[in-house]
């Protein structure tokens, strides 16, 4: 069957980035989120991007509102019955995870493939949730979608050929270079990236440095294009904490512990660039 229309579960930082990639390959997209002004504010992040493509003139105008056009904001998960291909990007939360897995089971046609953005969690559990455990597969894009090459795409225990190959193809199709990773916690990306921004965390809650030292040593030292902080700000801290918790349960090993310091920025809501405010500061959009 050929893919027209994607569904897209969650229209935050993660999902809006996939629907504008979507919907500049020129697919459908059907963005959901529980509330109107949620995929208000979706749209209006994809309006702001597309914005700075029309500015490096990379796209026109009239290109920017065909891709707009091309999406249509729900909050009645009923209407995903349209989706050829789902793509869940809720908040990296287990049990909401598989409550939507469920709801998409009930929902989409048995032929239809039910991906998940998840940065960490099992895909053979969420699989789990639903009575199509060899349709269902990870999807992992990573942030600023627009900007970002990769797709980790990662099969559960139960996940057919046929469902990685046509995933594969969907990633290709959205201009992204495909890698497959086994299902283990946090993946290849993760597995990686969550420990080293954990460690820059434990630097800075341990006074080896302050965070534009810790920073500005792994730009200009390693040539990384940002640093472990800057970068955590822009993941989101409640979503770095998510990830270390499931590496440390899933893995059992202490290295993964999350810093103390992580869990209080969490608890007092500096969360990163979406609320102003994380390792560094940021003026509210
Ligand atoms: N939306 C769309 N495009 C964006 C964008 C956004 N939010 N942010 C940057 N871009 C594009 C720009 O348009 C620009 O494109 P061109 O080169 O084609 O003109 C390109 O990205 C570079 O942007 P800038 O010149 O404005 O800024 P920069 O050179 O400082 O790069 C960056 C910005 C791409 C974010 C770069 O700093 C970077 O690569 N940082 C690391 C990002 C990273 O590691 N992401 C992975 C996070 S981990 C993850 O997502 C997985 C997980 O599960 C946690």
């Amino acid at each position: 069957m050929a893919i027209k229309t994607i569904g897209i579960v969650g229209a935050g930082q993660m999902g809006s980035g996939i629907a504008q990639v979507a919907a500049t390959s020129h697919f459908h997209v059907i963005m959901s989120d529980i509330s109107e002004a949620l995929v208000e504010r979706g749209k209006s992040n994809i309006s702001t991007s597309l914005d700075r493509m029309v500015q490096k003139e990379k796209i026109t105008p009239p290109q920017k509102r065909d891709i707009m056009d091309r999406i249509e904001g729900i909050v009645d998960m009923g209407e995903m019955k349209g989706a050829d291909f789902i793509i869940e990007a809720a908040t990296e939360n287990e049990g909401l995870k598989l409550s939507i897995f469920k709801e998409l089971d009930g929902i989409c046609g048995k032929e239809i493939i039910l991906s998940s953005n998840t940065s960490s969690l099992s895909i053979t559990k969420i699989a789990s949730a639903t009575t199509r455990p060899e349709k269902v597969i990870g999807m992992h894009f990573m942030n600023p979608v627009p900007a970002m090459e990769l797709v980790e795409i990662i099969k559960g225990l139960a996940t057919s050929d046929e469902t990685f190959r046509t995933t594969k193809g969907l990633a290709e199709k959205l201009g992204k270079t495909p890698v497959e990773a086994n299902d283990f916690p946090g993946f290849i990306s993760n597995r990686i990236l969550i420990p080293m921004i954990n460690e820059a965390i434990y630097t800075l809650f341990e006074g080896v440095g302050d965070a534009d030292a810790i920073d500005t040593v792994m730009k200009l030292g390693m040539n990384h294009p940002m640093g472990p902080l800057a970068l955590a700000d822009l993941i989101g801290l409640d979503t770095v904490l998510a990830i270390l918790n499931t590496l440390y349960q899933g893995l059992g090993d202490p290295k993964y512990r999350p810093c103390p310091l992580l869990k209080k920025y969490v608890d007092a809501g500096y969360l990163g660039r979406k609320t102003g405010r994380g390792f560094f500061s940021y003026e509210k959009t």
